[in-house]
Parts: structure tokens; sequence; C-alpha cells
């Protein structure tokens, strides 16, 4: 027997524990081990039923995603189900933790199925560039019926027991002990004379309530999977489900699944399911380093994105006080605290009680010394370096000595910063991304003398925030705007050689960005970008080509806010701004820069390149730890379709000598070194290297 499996003989029941830490995933051990163990079940003479239950922290969570790059192991998922179904003695599944994917998949296979309340079930599979491809497609429609089952598959979401035992996907709740629990039912179904109850045998047939079912999800799908490969294909393999034979759907199910495994969009989902858990275990930060005790926050600056960072920490049970010097601007940041609030209230999400709750823990005052006794600081006020020093500066002369002061700047060198500080070991950057209560990343900046204490106690913090945080070490614009700089500087030098913002957006948005470059700047507000382009007016070459936008700013155009950017909104409608092509020509003419069309090959590749490039600096500048760290704040916080996988991904996937060689004729045609292709992925494509391992 398998050493991740254990068969053991109680009251007449085989129980078939599997044992492989962390998530029980469904290695080729335990694939194993459960077809030998269902074999043994059926010879043994002793044992009248069996259960298939987890040690640790959860039930199967799913195939193993780490072994879909290798070839595939006997015996494969399909036949291990196929094998526990065709039991001739009853098999039940008991559920704890979460049973996903493979694991659910296995539970279907069982003939009954029971769960402590606690658990949860589903097939997330899309979420990997999957579909369930060990016959949850088929069995899930034939266990709660094919629109709970699209809507399971297609959202890909962990449904409580509770709620799959309402539709029929558990036969049982268990309360107390699930084995003992598992025991009983067992015993229940002997004595009821229950016989095996295999799904696969369930007639389904394709109705017209069914066809357009099927119809409405397909358009739902187009909208909410907007470019990914797999949802469809669920569809599909429903569709099979209703109208083939269920050995035929079987083997289409098989080969879709196959075709989304190897497809690059699920390549790159995997790698960044990975490269997220990846990121929580920073390089030379032990998991056992001592933490501060973090009792209550203050946030100072009461702006949009201070009142949606103290939303986003009211939210996660701390105190927080909220200061802002200027009562205008305090105001209108409780205004909008209260704003997010009735709009949860108002969709439902948050009860009377819990929004009263949260907001009683919020003090507001327009004087610092009030928070001389809080635990973390977070600035959020203009993003200007002289500002921003002096109130750190003063901020450590209120505050105790081990108060931690983060700065959200997304920009300033937090090096610079800690210059001339009473306690530099305590300040670090908490970039948040806007807006800052809904968005999941989290840039933590260390300067080179933020304390390891206060980094560990960050990272803590990030994940009670419910944030994804990601370390990386300051330099201007540290990883996520230095990279995302690049693109928009790419797309502004376009825009010089003559094509449109809509022309270069409508692209961006094909290839897989929710917006534009250009909508993007009008929607953070060009004032914001003219601060940043200040900063870089020394900086080197590969920081210029911004004079439209300048242009924009100082005559008063400063995108949505001002109703007019680089396009010109009208109510909730966005017209092009036949100004913005005009001041490009002048421009482009004071410049000597030929105007010419662009085609959409080449804005795609120039986009997405510059970003790659400078990835490349960001990496070998070790301003992140590795490829994964760029690729999780690319997609989590600028809008880098997931599908795609982040730059670094996407440069595997396109292949390195392509990428550098494009780079290479960039570099020939424009001037300042903007292309200058890093030392870095030379010397990749000489060893033979990619970012990540295939
Ligand atoms: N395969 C391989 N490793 C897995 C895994 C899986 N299916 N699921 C989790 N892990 C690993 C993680 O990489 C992590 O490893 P690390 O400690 O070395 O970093 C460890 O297990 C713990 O994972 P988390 O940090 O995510 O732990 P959480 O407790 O936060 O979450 C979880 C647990 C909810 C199970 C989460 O890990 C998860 O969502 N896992 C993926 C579930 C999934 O997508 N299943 C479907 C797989 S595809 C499939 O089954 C195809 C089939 O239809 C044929």
């Amino acid at each position: 027997m398998s050493p991740v499996i254990q068969y053991e003989i109680k009251n007449n029941i085989a129980v078939i524990s599997i044992n492989n830490p962390p998530v029980n995933a469904l290695s080729q051990s335990v694939r194993q081990g459960i077809t030998d163990s269902i074999h043994r079940l059926n010879q043994d003479p002793v044992a009248r039923a069996g259960i298939i239950i987890c040690v640790g922290r959860t039930f199967i969570a799913g195939a193993d995603i780490s072994e879909f790059n290798k070839p595939p192991l006997d015996p494969v998922l399909p036949e291990v189900i196929s094998t526990i179904e065709a039991s001739n003695k009853i098999i039940i599944a008991a559920l704890h933790g979460t049973a996903l994917g493979g694991g659910f998949e296995t539970a279907m296979a069982c003939h009954y199925r029971c769960a402590v309340s606690e658990a949860k079930v589903g097939l997330p599979e899309v979420k990997l560039g999957l579909l369930p491809g060990a016959s949850g497609t088929q069995r899930l429609p034939r266990l709660i019926g094919a629109q709970a089952a699209i809507q399971w598959m297609v959202s890909g979401e962990h449904i409580e027991a509770e709620e799959a035992f309402k539709l029929g996907a558990i036969d049982r709740i268990v309360t107390g002990d699930l084995l003992v629990g598992a025991l009983e039912f067992a015993n229940e179904l002997l004595a009821a004379d229950a016989t095996p109850v295999r799904l696969s045998e369930k007639k389904m047939l394709m109705d017209s309530a069914s066809e357009k079912l099927i119809a409405d999800y397909r358009e739902k799908i187009d909208k909410q999977w907007r470019g990914y490969f797999s949802p469809q294909k669920i569809i599909d393999c429903v569709e099979a489900c209703l109208n083939m034979p269920y050995d035929e759907a079987v083997k289409l199910e098989r080969k879709l699944f196959n075709q989304c495994k190897a497809s690059s969009h699920s390549k790159a989902l995997r790698q960044l399911f990975f490269s997220e858990r990846q990121v929580g275990k920073v390089p030379n930060l032990p998991r056992d380093t001592p933490v501060r005790e973090l009792n209550s926050v203050a946030v100072v600056g009461a702006g949009t994105m201070g009142s949606a960072i103290t939303v986003s920490f009211l939210n996660s049970g701390y105190p927080v006080y909220l200061i802002d010097q200027d009562e205008t601007n305090l105001d209108k940041g409780i205004s909008n605290i209260k704003k997010i609030y009735q709009s949860e209230f108002d969709k439902g999400r948050l009860s009377d009680e819990h929004l009263n709750e949260r907001l009683s823990r919020l003090t507001t005052s327009l004087e610092l010394s009030h928070i001389h006794k809080v635990d973390l600081v977070i600035e959020s006020i203009i993003e200007d370096f002289e500002i921003k020093h002096n109130l750190i500066q003063q901020l450590q002369t209120i505050v105790n000595p081990n108060t931690i002061i983060a700065t959200n700047t997304s920009t300033v060198d937090i090096n610079r910063l800690i210059e001339n500080t009473l306690y530099p070991e305590n300040i670090i950057g908490m970039h948040f991304f806007a807006p800052a209560h809904l968005m999941k990343l989290l840039e933590i900046v260390r300067s080179n003398k933020t304390g390891k204490d206060v980094l560990a106690t960050v990272t803590g913090v990030a994940k009670k925030l419910k944030k994804i945080g990601v370390v990386v070490n300051s330099g201007f614009g540290f990883a996520g705007n230095r990279i995302f700089l690049t693109y928009l500087r790419e797309a502004q030098l376009m825009l010089l050689q003559g094509a449109s913002p809509l022309e270069i957006d409508k692209v961006a948005c094909e290839w897989g960005f929710p917006m534009g470059p250009f909508s993007v700047m009008d929607l953070s507000g060009l004032d914001v970008f003219y601060s940043i382009y200040k900063q870089l007016e020394n900086a080197p070459g590969k920081y210029c080509y911004y004079p439209v936008s300048k242009v924009l700013f100082e005559s008063g155009h400063h995108g949505r806010k001002t109703q007019s950017g680089f396009y010109q909104y009208q109510d909730s409608s966005k017209h092009e701004n036949l100004q913005v092509i005009e001041i490009s020509r002048q421009m482009a003419d004071k410049y000597g820069i030929e105007q010419r069309r662009i085609d959409g090959e080449e804005i795609i590749e120039r986009l997405i390149y510059a970003m790659i490039n400078e990835g490349v600096y960001v990496l070998q500048e070790k301003i992140v730890s590795n490829p994964g760290d760029i690729d999780v704040i690319m997609t989590n916080g600028y809008g880098f379709p997931r599908y795609r996988g982040g730059p670094m991904c996407y440069a595997d996937i396109i292949g390195l000598e392509k990428v550098y060689q494009s780079i290479c004729e960039y570099d020939k045609q424009y001037p300042g070194n903007i292309w200058s292709p890093s030392g870095l992925i030379r010397e990749m494509i000489d060893k033979g290297e990619s970012f990540y391992e295939t």
C-alpha cells in the first residue's frame, strides 16, 4: 500500500485515509493508493462498505497542479474515479476543509457524501484556465442540475457545505467528529440495504429550457471571462452532458481538458497560482521573525486614497484614526467612507449592525498630536518628496519610538525618505492601489534600513487586510509603477508618432487589459502623472515622451475629474478629444518625430515588450527577488490579463530570444536608451534559461 494511504477496518467498514500534506492533492502516489484500496475493499470479506476520508487540514483540494507540466503518470484520475464508482460495495466520501476540483470529482464518484458544516466544495478549475477534467462536467449536472452546475463551474466559487447540502450535492451534514458521523451514516445505509448510487447511470435530457440556459451562459461568459479560453469549453461539456451518452461526453470532456491544459492561458494561470503563494515567503525573513504589537492605526490624509485605506483597516477590525489638517478635506474623507459603506449596505453586503460597528471604530481629528499612542501610521498625503519627508520627521517626534510609519507613496524612493529621520528602521512603504478597500495588491517597500520585525509586522497586516502583499526593495517607482510607466511612456511615444489614444486603447483592451493606457491616465488624473513626471525631469531618457500630457495638464485638462483629458467626457460617455491629436502633431513637429500609421501588432508588441524589458531591469537590480513578484504585481495591480500570466511569464511564452531581438530592433530605432536591453536577458538566453521552470 502507498505510504500516503492507510486502509483500516472499523466495525466492518474500510476506512481509506489519505495523508498527503499540505492539501492532500491527488499526486500519483495518492491515485495509486486509492485504486489499490478500492480493489482491496472489493476483495475484503470483512469490509461491508468503504469511507474515503483525509488526514490534516482538508479533504483532497484537487489534482496536483505541479504535475500538469509533466507527462501524466498512471493511474490517471479519470481511471481512478471510474474505479471508485464501479465498486460493488458502497463508498462514502467524508469531507472537511476544502474538497475542490479533482477532490470534489472524487467525492462525486463515491456513492454518497457527508461533510462537516464548515467544509466547502467546488470546481475552481476555471481559475487555472482548465475545466473539471475527471468527469466533473458530467457528474455535477446530474447531481444538482445543469443550471447550478454551470454556475458553480464558471464562477469557480467555493460553496459552503450547507448550501451544497440544500442543492443535493452532499447527502448529510455531520455534527461532531467526521469519522464517527461517516461510520454512523455507513451503518444506516447498510441497515437500509442501500445500493451504490452511480451518477454516470443517470439519464440527462436536452429540452428547450436547457437550450436557452446554454445560450444565455455563452453570452454571459463572453463578458465575464472576456478573452479566456476554458469557460466556453465548460459550456461545451455541459451541452454534451445534456445531449450525448455519458461515455461519449466524458471522452469529449477529456479532449477539451487536454486542450485547456496545453493552452498558454492555463500555463500562465497555473504559474500565477504558485507565484501568488511564493510572494508570501519573503527571502531572509524567517517565519518566526518577531512582530510588533499592532492594536491601533492612524491614516494621515483624508483624500480618496486615505479614506479608502481607512475603510480597508476598519473592515479588518482595527480602530482607526483619520487625520487631516484641513477641515474641508476631513469632511470629504468622512463622507467618502460613509458613501463606500452605504453602497455596500445598498448591495446587501453589509448589515446595519456591521456598518455601525465599523464606523464606531473610526475617530477623526484635525490634530496630529491625537495619534501619539497608535502602533501604525500610514501617511497618504500629496505625492511630493519634501512634504512627505517633513511629515514623517514631524510624526516621529509625536508617536512612540516603536510606532511603524508607513508611507503610501507610489513612486518616491523610501531610501531618500528615511534620511535625517529619528528611527529609520520604523519606516516602510505600503503602496495601496485604488480603490484601496477593494484592490487585492499591496506593494510593501522596504528601505535599506527597515527593521525585520517591521517588515514581518507589515506582511502580517497585509494578510489581515486580505491583500496579496509583495515585498520589494526601494528605488524610484519600486517595481509596479516603474514597469507601468514604461508602458505609459511607449503609449505616449506612439501618440507622438501618429497613433491616436482611441487606437492604442482599443488594441490594449482587445489584448486583455480592462482599460487602455490613455483611459487609465484620465481616470487616475493627469495631475498625478504631472507630479510623477516632475520627479523625472532629470532622470535618464527612458522616462521622456510626456509632452502631450504635460500640455494637457497645464491647460487645465486633468482627465475625468475635469471632464477632459486624453478624451472628452460627457455624462457617462467618452469621446475622442481632437485637441489631443492636434497637440501631438505640434509636439511631433517640435521634437522632429515623424508621424506614420502604426498597426495593432506593433502597438501591442511595444506596450508589452517595454514592460518586459523594464521588468528584467527590476529583477537585475534586485528590486524584487524573483520574476513571480513582478507578475503578481502587474496582474493584481495594473490590469495585466491574468491569462497572459504577467510580463515575465508572457516573455517565457513568446520565447526570450524573440523578445530580445525585437527589443534590440527598437533600441536601434529610438534614441535615449529607452529600449536598451538589459544584460540579464542576454545572459539568460546564452545559458538557455527562462524566467520559470517549464
Ligand atoms: N496542487 C498542488 N499544490 C497545491 C494545490 C494543488 N491542487 N493546492 C494547494 N497547493 C499547495 C500550495 O502551492 C501551497 O504550497 P506551499 O506551502 O509550498 O506554498 C500549499 O498547498 C498550501 O496552499 P495555500 O497556501 O493556498 O493554502 P490555503 O489554506 O490558503 O488554501 C486551498 C488552500 C483553498 C486548497 C488553496 O490552496 C487552493 O485553492 N488550491 C487549489 C485548488 C484547486 O484549484 N483545485 C483544482 C485543481 S485542478 C484539478 O483538480 C483538475 C481536475 O479537474 C482534473
